[in-house]
């Protein structure tokens, strides 16, 4: 039996039948009918049944199927036969046919399993176990078990065959594939930095990228004009189902181009990506600006799968009499709402009134939500009285309300609080009464953000600081001038997640500079920060821009998995940790030492290292005094006296009473033996020459504490 020779398991059919095969894989399930085993074979092809049957199987092969477990790792030789009429499998894409062994392998033996890795049962329809019975962090841990299950396969296969278009429909759009260092300088994109300690540089660090944006840009300086990269990134970020410490981008970049070519270009890339698992994406992708996607569903990655978009009521009421809403738009504040269409038999008085009212929607962050409900063509709910007739005819009207529709609202002086509470509970609602059709993709593109957010102490970047604004006659202290300012910044939104991000770049130095001044930095931390950066745009920078996609959440959305972690080969878990290698974990002291990471750590002596041996450097460095030549012959005779000395008062009291203790103790080193009290310490005498004494102690230096 060869290896070469060796025929895919799966892909074994009718048209096989009497042919030899030699077969190579893993025993994915066995049965055994009293002398007549079959096994099912699995190879990343798929699963073929082998039998072995006195019969046609010699018996010293039949002895050795006999003594087969799970995972096995075999080798077999047989005639493929078909299988007899009854006995067909459909569940399997061979399962009209199966191979009469002749010969059989064992090529490695395989403990008790963990968990189970069959998903195929050997008759059809009995059941199996799913694989959400087994704890993630136990898949982690055996998680090359956990790959040989046939859908893992599958969705690392799919996620080859994705990165594959990108990589050949790019090549033939001209960008080059370039690496960008992974050993590098911090790239502000809002995460914490995981850092590198340097051994060259003591106590200095590199960055892991968490983006390769500043060096794409300089690849454009460089005059690359398309460039493209399979990045890997890493952000120390709270962790949630599309979020790993460690990912993969699709990161591109170029020059000489608008937004439009951005949004073409990556609108063939992911049409082309999603056609892998089957699914075509609508065309031409649809635009809206950051102003309408929160004016319209409180989000900024709206998912327009459905509809339930809000309705601006504030102007209805600008002459109101209910008191809240007058209240709250006497001090400028907005009413949105939403119709939840038809659906006031599933939302209950009960429902609207105790759960979403008073729990759910405060939960947002609304202080309340009103309800009402469509009823023989008007509207129906505790508070309608207040309403005036034009307020309730314009209502139906604005949200054009039919018998049977729900209408709920959020008011509130601050427009975003009222856009995202609102948003929020679209989402809860049409989640909750499944409203948001399955199978259904739907793209985005979300444009015009604004430049800055608001912080307490001045602004932060939206996107990242790089990124184009709309004006360039800025003034970086004026922080109202500065929250008016758009970015010429884009994101792919699918579904209301976020696939991609990205801008066109300020490509020259004065505007970048005031940037960074807007953003607080200092000239001296720009410098520190950016200069090498600044530098670059002062060298006849190009005009460019780019994006990176999230690889994994794509991959996940065409995928339909529920965690990114399913397609990626080996994730950290749900708290950043890998249960496979148990990463992170504690390095050694010697490592940290050479690191001269020690005494960032807290600790002053390294145990069996030469610091340790060295009496005089250690007491050098934990006295932070440093020693030279002369004085070392001085200490060094010093401590030979001291540890002569040592050694005649151990011998000559070696027998004697344990010590005098200052205060009253409990002799645990000999229990039993009273200690005394020195009667000098009751007369204070024992601590007259302390430089300095607190409750009856020596106060020592706290280097020594
Ligand atoms: P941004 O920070 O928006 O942009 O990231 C781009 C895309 O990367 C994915 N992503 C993540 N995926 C998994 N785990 C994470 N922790 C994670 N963080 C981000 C998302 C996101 O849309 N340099 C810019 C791009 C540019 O301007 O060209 C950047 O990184 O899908």
């Amino acid at each position: 039996m060869e290896y070469r020779d060796r025929s895919p398991c799966g892909h074994l059919t009718l048209s096989d039948v009497g042919k030899e095969v030699t077969l190579a894989g893993w025993v994915d399930a066995l049965r055994d009918h009293g002398g007549l085993l079959f096994i099912h074979l699995r190879d990343r092809s798929g699963i073929v049944q082998v039998v072995f049957t006195p019969e046609l199987t010699p018996q010293t092969v039949c002895t050795k199927a006999g003594l087969l477990k799970n995972e096995f790792c075999v080798l077999v030789a047989g005639r493929v036969a078909k299988r007899v009429e009854g006995t067909e499998n459909p569940s399997i894409a061979t399962g009209q046919i199966e191979v009469v062994a002749k010969d059989l392998t064992v090529l490695s033996r395989a403990e008790t399993l963990p968990f189970q890795i069959s998903e195929k049962s050997m008759v059809d329809g009995a059941a199996l176990k799913r694989e959400e019975a087994v704890a993630e962090d136990l898949r982690l841990q055996y998680r090359y078990l956990d790959l040989r299950r046939p859908k893992m396969q599958d969705h690392l296969i799919k996620r080859h065959r994705i990165i594959k278009v990108i990589r050949d429909y790019l090549d033939a759009q001209g960008f080059i594939e370039i690496e960008t260092p992974m050993l590098t300088k911090s790239t502000p994109e809002g995460a914490r930095d995981y850092l590198v300690p340097s051994r060259h540089y003591p106590k200095n660090f590199y960055a892991l990228p968490q983006s390769p944006q500043l060096f794409k840009q300089l690849l454009m300086v460089g005059g690359m004009e398309r460039y493209f990269q399979i990045a890997r990134c890493f952000r120390d970020e709270d962790l949630r189902p599309n979020r790993q410490p460690e990912f993969t981008q699709l990161d591109l970049e170029a020059s000489f181009i608008d937004e439009e070519f951005v949004y073409t270009l990556l609108e063939e890339v992911t049409v082309r990506m999603f056609q892998i698992g089957g699914i075509q994406l609508p065309r031409p992708f649809p635009r809206m600006t950051w102003t309408d996607a929160m004016n319209s569903t409180g989000s900024d990655k709206p998912d327009i799968r459905f509809g339930m978009t809000f309705k601006d009521v504030t102007d209805i009421f600008t002459k109101t009499n209910y008191s809240i809403f007058k209240q709250i738009l006497n001090r400028g504040g907005c009413i949105k709402g939403i119709n939840v269409k038809g659906q006031s038999e599933r939302l209950s008085k009960n429902i609207l009134q105790n759960e979403y009212a008073k729990e759910i929607v405060p939960g947002f962050g609304a202080k309340g939500m009103t309800w009402m409900r469509v009823v023989d063509g008007g509207l129906d709910s505790n508070i309608v009285q207040f309403f005036s007739d034009y307020e309730r005819q314009e209502m139906i009207k604005r949200f054009e309300a039919t018998d049977g529709d729900v209408i709920l609202m959020i008011a509130d002086p601050s427009w975003s609080l009222v856009c995202s509470a609102l948003g929020q509970l679209r989402l809860h609602v049409a989640q909750r009464l499944d409203l948001i059709p399955v199978d259904s993709f739907q793209p985005l593109w979300v444009t015009h953000f604004p430049l800055f957010e608001a912080t307490e102490n001045g602004v932060t970047s939206s996107h990242h600081p790089f990124t184009m604004p709309d004006r360039a006659d800025f003034d970086p202290e004026n922080i109202d001038a500065l929250l008016s300012l758009h970015s010429r910044a884009y994101d792919l939104v699918m579904n209301g997640e976020e696939l991609g991000g990205g801008s066109i770049r300020i490509n020259d130095r004065d505007i970048q500079n005031r940037i960074f001044k807007a953003l607080g930095l200092s000239e001296d931390e720009i410098e520190a920060k950016f200069g090498f950066f600044l530098k670059a745009l002062e060298y006849g920078a190009p005009p460019h821009g780019g994006i990176a996609l999230g690889i994994d959440r794509v991959v996940a959305m065409i995928l339909g998995t529920s965690s990114i972690r399913e397609v990626i080969a080996f994730p950290k878990n749900r708290s950043a940790f890998c249960p496979l290698t148990e990463a992170p974990s504690p390095v050694s002291l010697e490592q940290l030492a050479e690191l001269g990471l020690l005494e960032l750590g807290g600790l002053l002596t390294l145990p069996n290292s030469k610091e340790e041996q060295d009496l005089i450097d250690s007491l050098s460095w934990v006295s932070r005094i440093s020693v030279n030549i002369e004085e070392r012959a001085v200490i060094s005779a010093a401590i030979e006296d001291a540890k002569t000395c040592a050694d005649l008062i151990s011998n000559r009291y070696a027998e004697d009473e344990p010590m005098f203790s200052v205060a009253t103790a409990v002799n645990r080193t000999r229990p039993g033996t009273e200690s005394r009290i020195n009667p000098l310490s009751e007369k204070g005498e024992l601590l007259k020459n302390a430089p300095s004494t607190k409750g009856g102690y020596f106060k020592v230096a706290n280097i020594l504490e």
